[in-house]
């Protein structure tokens, strides 16, 4: 439900699937507005999946187009769609128990510090900014800790945190923190010693 005056974040026209001889998806319309949360339903087999797969780069559409931010999006990889700011969290928690609650946050695009951010990993930044995310859904947790050591219900809420830390808010919040470059980076967390390197200052 919109005022008519919002755009939608996401807009989805007419897209079709076939497997084969097999149509799935028939002229799927959707627009997604700003704060919008949707229950996609229907019976086994009606194309919610393939529908979800189409969206986020895990299969090619057979027709249609898909806008993020009207801008027309195609997506060819999950790691593409994640790139746009568009991921999927799946009901079996697929995150690293051995690693800590911030290191599933930002796992494969840790903050970083050093030489145009490409030196070394900023563990200050990692933990803040865990904890934020975090917090913005309401989970007021040691993000240091194993992830392990958590309920599951605690780490389903991980899984969704994560998204936001690669998503385009993430650039956003990069964006806004450019001078960071200038800031040292921290030491590692405790207990680090998978091989990584020391965490010296930049
Ligand atoms: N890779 C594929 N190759 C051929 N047919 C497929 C493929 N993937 C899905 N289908 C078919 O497409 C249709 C839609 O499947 P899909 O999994 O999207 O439905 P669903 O709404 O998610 O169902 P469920 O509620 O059971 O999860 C089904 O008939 C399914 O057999
Ligand atoms: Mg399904």
């Amino acid at each position: 439900m919109t005022d008519g005056s919002l755009s939608p974040v996401l807009e989805l026209r007419g897209i079709h699937k076939q497997f084969g001889s097999i149509q799935v998806l028939r002229d799927v319309r959707l627009n997604l507005y700003p704060g919008e949360i949707h229950a996609l339903m229907g019976q086994n087999g009606a194309g919610k999946s393939t529908l979800i797969k189409v969206l986020t780069g895990v299969l090619p559409s057979s027709g249609g187009e898909m806008f993020l931010d009207g801008q027309l999006i195609q997506p060819h990889s999950p790691l593409d769609a994640q790139k746009l700011g568009i991921s999927t969290v799946y009901q079996e928690v697929n995150l690293c128990p051995n690693l800590s609650v911030a290191e599933n946050v930002f796992a494969g695009r840790y903050p970083r510090c050093g030489a145009a951010q490409g030196f070394r990993i900023d563990w200050a930044a990692v933990n803040r900014r865990a904890e934020e995310l975090l917090g913005r859904i309401g989970l007021d947790i040691d993000v240091t800790r194993l992830l392990s050591g958590y309920s599951v219900a605690v780490q389903q809420m991980v899984a969704i945190a994560r998204p936001c830390a690669s998503s385009r808010c993430a650039t956003r919040q990069s964006r806004l923190s450019s001078d960071s470059a200038r800031r040292r980076c921290s030491p590692p967390p405790r207990g680090w010693g998978r091989g990584s390197p020391p965490g010296r200052p930049c």
